[in-house]
């Protein structure tokens, strides 16, 4: 979801305030998915990185989770989304932890979409901590073993991956999972991500090719045993 500071900077205003219409675009997003049949939608909402902003964006930002995950939950529990907090609890205040548990807690059983919502999330920190897992149960290191321990074990791995603002990386960004998941780059700033360009996103997804390392006569051929289920 990048681009909100940007967002904010053209028009003269507080950092925060982009990052309090990306909440608006969040929500909106997240009907768009439901509206779509999109069983599971991931966000990375704040990185392991991002501790180091400044320390009036990073507290603004705390206190921006809390108050838009109070607003919103209830109707997204109606609309039966499922939240999930993915990331490093550690380092979280007080408030914030009794949120996250909270809206998990209220929504464990909702089965329209899984909003899996990373925070103080890192794919470096999710690989390291899935390896200390196996690591403890005594168990070999095989991407099997791994992937069973990532914090997003509840979830396939993402079909499409989505980055917004301009920028052609995933700094960080579910690393492991990702590994065949088809990229799109946005030129729109996150607060500006609307419906039309979900739409775009998806359809350019449907014009790809997956092939999982097998050639193109492999995938197009639905009788062809090796073909990825
Ligand atoms: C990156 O844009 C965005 C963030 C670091 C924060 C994203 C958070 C939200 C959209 C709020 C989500 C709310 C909940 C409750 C999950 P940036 O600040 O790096 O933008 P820039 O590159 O233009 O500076």
């Amino acid at each position: 979801m990048d681009g909100n500071g940007r967002w904010a900077k053209r028009r003269l205003l507080p950092r925060l305030a982009g990052h309090k219409q990306g909440v608006t675009s969040l929500r909106r997003c997240t009907q768009a998915c439901l509206d779509r049949g999109v069983k599971v939608l991931t966000v990375f909402a704040f990185s392991s990185e991002n501790w180091n902003r400044p320390q009036e964006e990073v507290t603004g930002l705390m206190s921006l989770f809390v108050s838009a995950l109070a607003k919103n939950l209830m109707e997204l529990h109606k609309d039966g989304a499922r939240l999930c907090f993915v990331g490093d609890r550690s380092a979280l205040g007080d408030k914030l932890m009794e949120s996250l548990l909270e809206a998990e807690t209220l929504t464990a059983q909702n089965d329209k979409i899984v909003l899996n919502v990373c925070f103080n999330y890192g794919g470096r920190w999710d690989i390291a901590q899935a390896a200390q897992k196996v690591v403890a149960q005594g168990l070999p290191l095989t991407p099997e073993n791994l992937d069973r321990n990532m914090a997003l074990a509840h979830v396939p791995d993402p079909d499409l991956l989505i980055r917004t603002g301009g920028e052609m990386r995933i700094s960080n960004f579910l690393l492991w999972q990702a590994a065949y998941s088809e990229m799109f780059f946005s030129a729109s700033l996150w607060p500006e991500f609307d419906e039309a360009e979900l739409d775009l996103a998806i359809g350019a997804y449907f014009g790809r090719e997956r092939r999982f390392g097998q050639t193109s006569e492999q995938v197009v051929s639905p009788e062809s045993p090796a073909a990825h289920s």
